[in-house]
């Protein structure tokens, strides 16, 4: 969606995941942890309650309320109160019903709660799917898209229209949905184990030639929530999660507990360079580029500055596998390419034609950043002579 939001993939907190219908979460204060613990300066801005936030009645004037109990009113005043500009408020609408029960934007309610939404000053808005009808989505969603247009606030807009209809073409067109949303999920709904991110993975990448032309800057492919520091994920898993979102300009919204977040999963989704890779302005989604029998796949994604990286992921369960390859095998061409391993931060140079081992540890990842081939410069090369 043209609306000059999210440019890039937009990163921030999501409660859905770790917290469900658990709205106790507020107390939690994610948007001061946000802020004091270093997230903010990386990119993590956004602040996003999901369901179960309203109370089951709209008000006198047909608006949505937050449910009086207290904890929810402190939901609500979250954003007059604590949240900076940056942060947002972002809200699961649905036809008569949010998934959780509560209530949700029919299409006659559309344009009174884009206005509520904008009242609110709310910065992202995720529109969902539960109890509404192929017809209605097909009215709904672009409808949504002109109502937040029309208030006047950029609103980032969130549609998960494809995951109700499977994902794919003829059902999903990906050309209306870049038109008329910011992001959308496009499969089922993360859950805290392994099992699921592979499926998630699988999925995303069986499809890579329908979803990569999909994305690009101010429309990007929604895997879902980033759940490093909840209970599901070995560090290597959340290492692969993080390095497989970044190379798929995933969205990185975090669903955990960043009061209590141990250091090792705030160290990896706190990783500048996987954050630099995922944000990459050009944002053109990466690829799996091998899937070998050894059950090593290898992702690659290009970047700005003719930069690229590349994951080495391992789908074995016994013990690190020693992958060897040289990059001219991985489609790079000639030259020499200096390498930084974005989690063990080491460097080294290497020559296409060279071959090399990476140790892959089993459900892990091996990130490289390759930087631009250190070519003879030909300008230089002729300036003695020619010019
Ligand atoms: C659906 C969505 C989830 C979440 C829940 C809330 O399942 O896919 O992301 O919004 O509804 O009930």
């Amino acid at each position: 969606l043209d609306n000059g939001l999210m440019r890039v993939p937009p990163m921030g907190w999501l409660a859905w995941e770790r917290y469900r219908c658990d709205i106790d979460y507020v107390f939690t204060r994610p948007h001061t942890r946000l802020s004091e613990d270093g997230w903010r300066e990386l990119g993590y801005v956004y602040v996003n309650i999901d369901d179960c936030w309203s109370s089951m009645k709209r008000d006198d004037n047909g608006r949505l309320q937050a449910d009086p109990k207290d904890s929810q009113e402190a939901s609500i005043n979250w954003h007059a109160t604590c949240m900076t500009g940056v942060s947002s408020w972002a809200s699961t609408g649905t036809w008569a019903h949010t998934c959780g029960g509560y209530p949700g934007t029919t299409l006659d309610k559309i344009e009174l709660d884009a206005q509520t939404f904008a009242d609110w000053e709310v910065d992202m808005f995720k529109f969902d799917g539960c109890y509404s009808n192929a017809t209605e989505q097909e009215q709904g969603y672009p409808l949504m898209s002109k109502a937040l247009n029309a208030t006047g606030r950029p609103i980032g807009y969130s549609c998960s229209w494809p995951a109700y209809q499977g994902g794919l073409p003829p059902k999903v067109n990906y050309t209306q949905l870049g038109e008329i949303c910011n992001l959308w999920r496009n499969y089922g709904d993360i859950q805290d184990s392994w099992d699921s991110v592979l499926k998630i993975i699988n999925w995303f990448f069986e499809n890579q030639d329908v979803l990569v032309s999909a994305a690009g800057p101010g429309k990007w492919n929604d895997p879902d929530m980033l759940i490093a520091g909840d209970f599901g994920l070995s560090m290597e898993q959340s290492r692969s999660q993080m390095a497989i979102w970044a190379i798929m300009a995933a969205p990185l919204f975090m669903s955990n507990d960043l009061r209590t977040i141990n250091s090792g999963a705030r160290s990896i989704l706190q990783n500048k360079i996987a954050i630099s890779i995922n944000q990459d302005p050009r944002g053109i989604p990466g690829r799996s580029i091998l899937k070998e029998k050894s059950g090593i796949d290898v992702y690659w994604r290009p970047l700005s500055k003719n930069a690229s990286a590349l994951v080495f992921f391992s789908r074995r369960n016994d013990m690190p596998y020693r992958y060897q390859t040289t990059l001219s095998k991985l489609n790079y061409t000639t030259g020499s390419y200096q390498i930084y391993d974005v989690f063990t931060e080491k460097t080294m140079t290497l020559k296409d034609s060279t071959s090399f081992v990476v140790s892959v540890n089993p459900t892990g990842v091996v990130m490289w950043y390759v930087s631009a081939p250190a070519k003879r410069n030909i300008r230089q090369f002729y300036r003695g002579g020619r010019l």
